[in-house]
């Protein structure tokens, strides 16, 4: 999201505009709405502002999440009441009667030094608050949110700036055996699989699509495939993953 819109690409508050108005249409019994990052392109707090508009009108409660292209002082001079840790990560638990969603804040900087700093990280901090969390559910089950994948995902230039420590990640949560899904975002695709034993989904963004390219080292590969959202469904003992392109949904 973004005040305006990059020359040739897709424009970024109508298509959210357009996503959460078919949420609103279709969706309305959901229990709330989790944004994963990236809140805007470029982290001005104008863009913030811009997003924050967007979103009152939304019946739904709504958790937001930064990634990349966020800045977290900016984000939190205008979503002041956005929860955070105690040591002012924008990462939250939020408890279901039969799970606990956890959202965690994978922003690299400060310093903002992109190109560096896009791609994403947990520090001792985040991963020791990601323990704790884990360990206070006994044996409830968990879900994780995250902006950037813990592990390649078969594009290159992608995989370049995922977590950076996916295995300090990994070696924290498998040890509980209580996380039973990721979800995250940063590809713009729709990718499921597991690794390391543990299922995971990345979701297309509300903005321009990454395109099926295996070889290309351009992180700022982008095409117009229709906006789309995510639906996470808990269901008896089942975890069920949908998504909807919701510009072409036809409903
Ligand atoms: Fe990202």
């Amino acid at each position: 999201m973004q005040v305006q819109p990059r020359p040739g690409r897709p424009e970024p508050d109508a298509r959210l505009a357009d996503g959460l108005a078919h949420v609103a249409e279709h969706n309305a019994d959901a229990d709330a709405i989790i944004i994963c990052g990236d809140l805007t392109h470029t982290g001005d707090e104008a863009s913030y502002r811009l997003l924050k508009s967007r979103l009152k009108d939304t019946n739904l409660p709504v958790h937001l999440m930064i990634g990349n292209h966020d800045n977290r002082a900016a984000f939190r001079s205008v979503f002041p009441e956005a929860p955070t840790d105690e040591n002012g990560f924008v990462q939250q638990v939020i408890d279901m009667p039969d799970m606990r969603l956890i959202l965690l804040d994978t922003l690299f900087g400060p310093p903002y030094d992109y190109p560096a700093s896009h791609a994403g990280y947990l520090c001792d901090a985040r991963l020791n608050w990601l323990d704790k969390q884990i360990s206070g559910t006994g044996e409830k089950p968990c879900i994780l949110f995250m902006h950037h994948p813990p592990h390649d995902t078969g594009f290159p230039a992608m995989d370049s700036i995922r977590l950076r420590n996916g295995k300090a990640f990994y070696d924290c949560i498998l040890r509980h055996g209580t996380v039973r899904h990721l979800i995250c975002g940063h590809v713009h695709r729709t990718i499921s699989g597991s690794h390391r034993g543990l299922p995971f989904s990345i979701f297309k963004s509300t903005v321009g699509q990454m395109p099926l390219n295996f070889h290309s080292l351009d992180t700022s590969l982008e095409n117009n495939e229709p906006a789309a959202y995510g639906l996470v469904l808990f269901q008896d003992q089942s975890i069920l993953v949908h998504t909807e392109d919701y510009q072409i949904s036809g409903l």
